[in-house]
């Protein structure tokens, strides 16, 4: 695990951007892993400013999102499925036809969590995994206590998640969905790379853990370290109790 303190959180995903910017060129068809929540939406906006100065292409890249909320009518702005499409897809040139997420939706639940892993790995697997860490530590939806072998699945979200994310609901805690569809921890350790943000004193705990911590359960993006290829930029905030 290489760990980065950056000067700024606009340095971390300037740096994250670039590890993104390498695995892009690197491969004929890239596949980006895509994250949602505040952390990556620095790299989004410096990846999206490369690309508009043409200095970066994503259109033969393909992108898999981490995870989804289950219950949420189609459209409704805080799915998953449309956070990417403002934060990510709309920004650069990736074809949205090639951007997917698991189908929160789907009746056959069970189903549509095989189809997207075989999907994942119909396309080569993940080249490069963006990621952000729950202030409990969680990664994608995989909250503390997930196996960290587990696959794409539906997941109970915990309460501090939907506290968290309660401000992308106008505060509304009720309004929080209970359950998501989320990629599970083993299937994010098949990424090829992993490049780990995280921001702000909130996350100081979590990153700790997570870059000194057991590897355990109870703080899942501990995992991380069973990885060979994960780098983890934080700023000085995140950093504090490293
Ligand atoms: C959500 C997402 C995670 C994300 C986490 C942190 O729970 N499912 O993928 O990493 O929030 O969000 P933020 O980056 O806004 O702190």
């Amino acid at each position: 695990m290489d760990v980065g303190i950056a000067g700024s959180a606009r340095e971390a995903a300037v740096l994250a951007a670039d590890l993104v910017a390498a695995a892009v060129v690197a491969s004929a068809s890239p596949v980006l892993g895509v994250a949602t929540g505040s952390s990556p939406i620095g790299i989004y906006d410096e990846l999206a400013g490369r690309v508009e100065r043409g200095e970066l292409s994503l259109a033969r890249a393909s992108a898999f999102m981490l995870d989804e909320y289950v219950g949420l009518p189609a459209g409704h702005p805080q799915a998953y499925r449309a956070v990417i499409d403002a934060i990510f897809t709309r920004q650069v040139d990736i074809d949205p036809s090639r951007v997917h997420g698991p189908d929160g939706g789907a009746t056959d639940v069970e189903g549509a969590c095989a189809a997207y892993e075989s999907a994942i790995r119909d396309a080569g697997g993940v080249d490069v995994q963006i990621l952000g860490v729950g202030t409990d530590g969680h990664i994608a939806f995989n909250e503390p206590s997930s196996s960290l072998a587990s696959r794409t699945r539906i997941k109970t979200l915990t309460r501090q998640t939907r506290l968290d994310n309660a401000r992308f609901f106008g505060g509304d805690l009720d309004a929080v969905p209970t359950h998501c569809l989320t990629q599970g921890v083993g299937t994010i350790l098949e990424a090829r790379e992993i490049v780990v943000v995280a921001t702000g004193a909130a996350k100081a705990e979590a990153a700790r853990q997570m870059v000194e911590g057991p590897v355990s359960a109870r703080w899942p993006a501990t995992a991380l370290q069973l990885h060979p290829r994960v780098t983890v930029l934080l700023d000085p905030e995140a950093a504090a109790r490293l």
